[in-house]
């Protein structure tokens, strides 16, 4: 396994395996690796060639009040994570490389990233367009591997790859839970005992919303409502917002339709964690 630093060496590197006509996945993270980031990296390693691992804390996609700071930096254990699972690169960008004093442009997918979570970090998803726009090009991936449990990232993804005619392809991966149901997730080290078992209401409320759907129910209100009584059973949790949307458009649906996405984001504590899942009703699954 290579670790590399610097963005020329990183494209130098892909230059030759891209000549031999090799495919390369890309596994985009800020590290604190965990069984999530792994399921992305077997998949990339089962359909490519060449199999890249980005480890990067983009500073542009925190806000000024948020965890940039305290956001958990592992390099030695992950770096062991992504030996195990036979990756062939690891890129470690640094960055003043990735931003210098005098970078002006950022990528922006517009109302998409606005909604949801781009209600209360409304710079968020343009830092990680930007960003991964960079990744894209200094990697030169053929496919690039992102997890549902961002489902609002992965479909913002998508539809930055569409408009803008990006030579990627976009492969999304289901989330991975711990046997609880608790999303893994980096952040999920900041809970003490008791917001954990407080975090664990976050998938019980989208269980219980997939059950109303499934018997039937159709009014999005009252399976908000049902949603939101759930949440605010913790003693630590404040909600910021529960969502029922398109899952292509992120527009809210009036009633329960196909293709759904719910959504939803609470702090616990201080720790502000996200879930979600997707229901097409046509598949009868989840
Ligand atoms: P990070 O939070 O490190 O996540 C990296 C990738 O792992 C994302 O695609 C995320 O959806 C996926 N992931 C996280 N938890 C998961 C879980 N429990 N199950 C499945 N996949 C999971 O997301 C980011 O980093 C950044 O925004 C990034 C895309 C790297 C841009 O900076």
């Amino acid at each position: 396994m290579v670790i590399i630093e610097s963005i020329d060496k990183m494209k130098n590197e892909i230059t030759a395996y891209k000549e031999k006509g090799l495919s390369i996945g890309l596994v985009p993270t800020m590290g604190c690796l965990h069984a999530g980031h792994i399921s992305l990296i077997k998949k990339a390693i089962e359909e490519n060639d060449i199999v890249i691992v980005s480890i990067f804390v983009n500073p542009t996609q925190f806000g000024p009040n948020e965890d940039f700071d305290k956001y958990p930096r592992t390099r030695k254990k992950d770096l062991e994570i992504c030996r195990t699972n036979s990756c062939d690169f690891v890129l470690l960008p640094q960055s003043d490389e990735m931003y210098p004093e005098d970078f002006l442009t950022f990528v922006e997918v517009k109302s998409l990233g606005k909604v949801l979570c781009g209600i209360s970090r409304p710079t968020h998803f343009r830092g990680v367009t930007t960003i991964l726009t960079k990744l894209f090009n200094i990697t030169k991936a053929t496919r690039a591997y992102f997890g549902q449990k961002d489902a609002q990232q992965l479909i913002i993804v998508k539809k930055m790859v569409e408009d803008l005619n990006m030579d990627i392809e976009i492969i999304g991966c289901s989330t991975v839970r711990e046997n609880d149901g608790l999303a893994l997730s980096s952040r999920n080290t900041y809970l003490n005992d008791e917001e954990r078992k407080d975090g664990l209401l976050l998938y019980k409320s989208l269980t219980l919303a997939k059950n109303l759907i499934l018997n039937g129910e159709k009014n999005i209100e009252v399976i908000k409502k049902e949603m939101e009584n759930t949440i605010n059973s913790g003693k630590n949790t404040s909600i910021d917002y529960i969502e029922i949307v398109n899952s292509k458009t992120l527009k809210p649906v009036s009633k329960v339709e196909d293709n759904i996405l719910i959504a939803l984001a609470v702090k616990v504590g201080n720790t502000r964690l996200i879930d979600n899942i997707f229901i097409d009703l046509r598949e009868k699954a989840i």
